[in-house]
This record gives C-alpha cells, structure tokens and sequence, in this order.
C-alpha cells in the first residue's frame, strides 16, 4: 500500500494505478477503523480493481462545541489495517494539504440536509458535502462507498452528487452499505470508545427500542405515539436526552408523521455518558 500525504503524492500514485487499467473504488473515512470500515473496504475490493481509502479528521463538519479534539486518531494502527485489508492507496492529508489558506467555498445540499442531524449540529452537513466533493474530486473514483450507519450523510452525498452532475462518481456509483452491529445490536461506530462499561451495556436499548418502533409502525401503529414511547425507553434506559427520533422518506428525508407504506427510515440520535450514538432502520410496510 502506498500512502499519499499531498495532492502532488496523491496525483502521481493515482497515474502510475490508473496506468494498468481497471477501475478505483474511493471509501473515505476519519479512521479510527472498526469492523464496520472494513466491510466498506471489502465491498468495494468485490466492486473494483484498486481501493483508496482516505482518512481525514474534517474540521468543517464539526461544530464549536464537539469532539473534534477527542475524535480518536490512529494512523500508524489503521494504516496497517488498510494494508492486510488490500488497499492500494491510503490518502491521508493534512488540514493544510484539504484547506489551503484561502479556501472559500462550502457546498449546502438545501431540503436532505435540514432536519435530524442537520438541525441539531448547524453546519455539520455543509463541512461533510465539501469535503466529499473535494475527495470525489481529488481522487476522482469510478465508485464510492459509505456506511447506511450515517443515512442522513449518505442521501445528502447521493443529492449532492445528483445536483452537481458529478461524473466521478455519478450519483448511481455512491453505494450504500448495511450498518454493522456488534452482537447486541448496537451500530459499530468510532465513537462507542468514549462509553463506560456501564453505558455500553445500557446503549444496547438503542438498537432494541428501535427494532420495537419498527414493528409498531409497520403494523399500523400511530407514529407520533411510537416515537414518543421510544424517547421514554431509551431515557429510562440510560440515556440522559434524545436529540431526536424520527421516521423519513427514505430518499427525501422530510419527517413523515402519518406512515402509509413508502420507504421509511426511522432515524434516532440520543445521548450516554460522554457519546451521542445516531443509528436508523429501514421501515417497509411493503416488505
Ligand atoms: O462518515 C465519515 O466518516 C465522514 O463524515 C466522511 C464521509 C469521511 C467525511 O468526512
């Protein structure tokens, strides 16, 4: 594996791949790998010939108050991961080498981006849109792959892509990939490392009020009442306050507060101890 630290790098390592032949497949992260990056990985080796994996902590996407301090940072441990993992090229730039000075411009993907974790981190999904784009840009893959674990940041990438005519990718070859869950249930995330013992273990509610709400909806429940009893469980259950539990359109992300029988996603973020843990859950009617 190589690893490119500047565009120049980055540039020179993507000629002498894209010289072979065979097409490249993008899976940017913020490293701190788990299991679920992994499957990123290994989903997009099955789809294309080379993998580049970017890691960069975005400090667009994080607000005044947040963890961009803390966020975990392991570049030595999660470049040999990527290594055994077969991927071809690591691109992990400086903030200076993603933000020269000067740099002016945000990208704001209007409707997707304002509900949910839009409104309860203002700015959070214009700093994710920009920097994908830049990435999109810099290392122009034929596919991108992302978690369904940040579902709201996979439509509002899908729009972005769609609105701005991005042939590298085109909006059709950003792939979503199912969440992976530990085996009680809860989503695999960077940020589970900042609960206690104690917190992780109630943190399986999360996964499990959800399910129940899923059930409740798609056999005709009252989704306002659903949701409502969901806050109750998960705040008798460790959490200290829920920034939000929804149910969306599944493309559009506008609230639905009357299910039929459209795609849905119910879409949770709630707070333990140091962590505010998001997940969703596809709601189908149909299926
Ligand atoms: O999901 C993430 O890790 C980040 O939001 C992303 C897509 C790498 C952009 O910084």
């Amino acid at each position: 594996m190589q690893t490119a630290t500047t565009l120049d790098m980055l540039r020179n390592v993507l000629a002498g791949l894209r010289s072979g032949g065979g097409s490249v497949a993008l899976v940017p992260t913020m490293g701190a790998l788990h299991e679920g990056h992994l499957t990123l990985v290994r989903e997009a080796r099955k789809a294309c010939d080379h993998v580049v994996a970017s890691i960069f902590v975005n400090p667009t996407q994080f607000g005044p108050n947040e963890d961009l301090d803390a966020y975990p940072r392991q570049l030595v441990e999660d470049s040999k991961i990527l290594e055994a993992e077969g991927v071809a090229l690591l691109w992990a730039p400086g903030v200076e080498a993603m933000y020269p000075a000067g740099c002016a411009t945000s990208i704001r993907v209007n409707g997707v981006s304002d509900n949910f974790c839009g409104a309860a981190r203002p700015g959070h999904f214009e700093g994710v849109a920009t920097v994908v784009c830049k990435l999109f840009n810099q290392v122009m893959p034929d596919k991108a792959f992302f978690g369904e674990k940040d579902y709201q940041q996979l439509a509002v990438i899908r729009a972005m892509a769609r609105d701005l005519n991005l042939a590298c990718p085109h909006a059709r070859d950003i792939v979503g990939v199912p969440t992976v869950r530990e085996s009680d249930g809860l989503a695999m995330s960077s940020r589970n490392r900042y609960l206690s013992p104690e917190d992780r273990t109630n943190a399986a509610a999360l996964p499990r009020a959800m399910q129940a709400a899923v059930a409740a909806i798609e056999a005709g429940g009252n989704v306002g009442e659903t949701l409502d009893a969901l806050e109750r469980t998960l705040l008798e259950s460790g959490f200290s306050s829920v920034d939000y539990a929804a149910l969306a359109d599944a493309q559009s992300m506008a609230p639905i507060a009357s299910y039929s029988s459209a795609p849905a996603r119910l879409l949770v973020a709630a707070r333990i101890g140091g962590a505010r843990l998001i997940d969703n859950l596809p709601v189908d009617r149909t299926k």
